[in-house]
């Protein structure tokens, strides 16, 4: 069975783009794969150094929307990053043969020490993001990575550090593949990308009303000013979450006509989506009051899932150590 790794920062609550970009592939692959999703709080802390306070509720939050979106701790190992202490262990041991050229040359870097102003990040730690990010990896020995486009620049280092790694010790690590995953167009409520920094999310923690209170104030396309003015749906950001939510084809089809011929209005097609987006998310809402209120049940998932994938890092360790002719203590 291949193994699957990914991870989240836990930077707070999630939106609809993780859940139908990410947690729709992961809670697919968990069914027939060797799964493990990591709260990756060590890589939260390297942007956010200045100020922990809030690393464990928002790996909370983290840990019930995954939970909400249907990751079941039966069928992968969820768990926080530190509390499996091979992770960093793995990380010490890349770090001696990660050139820094590699590292300073990945363009994830120069973007975020440009765009995050407030943060001073010209630390070793961020420096070391990729490498951190191989260890979670490489450390399962994971060749199936789910990730979006703007993590392909980490990944390729992730293979090249396994490579380095078994050319200068002998082959301990398979190189990870990059799984692409469905990632459907999720736009926020201003029809840009749908991200937290901008104030435009619609929240798997949102309930019902607040979801709908929030399309209904949705950018449409911009040529449809009034009722009688004729829409283009290729234009329209509530188009794209329809695509996503609403699985009724011929619906699909008949709102489309119904935009381009001013036949149907806004307010109507977002009563729709409206609609559609309930029935999908009510489950999910409920999955995240349950678990909610169940603050023992949430500590022993992240302990089990810790536990299990314990066992398949330290035996990575194990042969790590010996690589490094690193004897370990009888
Ligand atoms: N860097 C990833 C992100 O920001 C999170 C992450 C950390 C990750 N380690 C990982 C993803 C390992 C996949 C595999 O989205």
């Amino acid at each position: 069975m291949d193994v699957v790794f990914s991870g989240m920062r836990p930077t707070g609550r999630l939106h609809l783009g993780h859940m139908a970009g990410a947690l729709s592939n992961w809670v697919k692959l968990q069914e027939d794969h060797e799964c493990y999703f990591s709260i990756v709080d060590w890589h939260a802390l390297m942007s956010d150094y200045a100020d922990p306070s809030k690393l464990s509720l928002n790996t909370r939050e983290v840990l019930l929307d995954w939970l909400a979106a249907g990751l079941d701790p039966q069928k992968c190992a969820i768990f926080a990053q530190s509390h499996v202490k091979q992770h960093t262990e793995l990380h010490m041991a890349l770090s001696m043969i990660s050139p820094l050229g590699w590292l300073e040359r990945c363009p994830t870097y120069k973007e975020q020490i440009l765009n995050l102003r407030n943060k001073d990040l010209s630390t070793y730690g961020f420096l070391g993001y990729p490498v951190l990010m191989a260890s979670d990896i490489l450390v399962y020995k994971a060749v199936k990575v789910p990730v979006g486009e703007d993590q392909t620049a980490h990944l390729e280092i992730s293979r090249e550090l396994a490579r380095r790694f078994n050319n200068f010790y002998g082959p301990v690590f398979p190189e990870p593949a990059i799984t692409l995953t469905y990632n459907p167009k999720i736009p926020g409520t201003d029809g840009r990308k749908m991200s937290k920094s901008y104030g435009n999310s619609l929240d798997i923690a949102d309930e019902i009303p607040v979801l709908g209170k929030k399309i209904r104030a949705m950018t449409t396309d911009p040529a449809r000013e009034r009722r009688t003015d004729p829409g283009d749906p290729d234009r329209c950001p509530v188009r794209d979450l329809h695509k996503f939510f609403n699985p009724d084809s011929e619906q699909m089809d008949e709102i489309a006509s119904g935009c381009k011929t001013a036949a149907i209005g806004c307010v109507d097609c977002k009563k729709i989506l409206i609609a559609h987006v309930t029935e999908y998310m009510t489950p999910i809402q409920e999955r995240r009051k349950y678990f909610g209120g169940r603050g023992d049940e949430l500590n022993g998932i992240l302990a089990d899932g810790a536990a299990r994938a314990r066992v398949t890092a330290e035996r990575t360790m194990d042969e790590v150590y010996e690589a490094l002719s690193m004897p370990k203590l009888k």
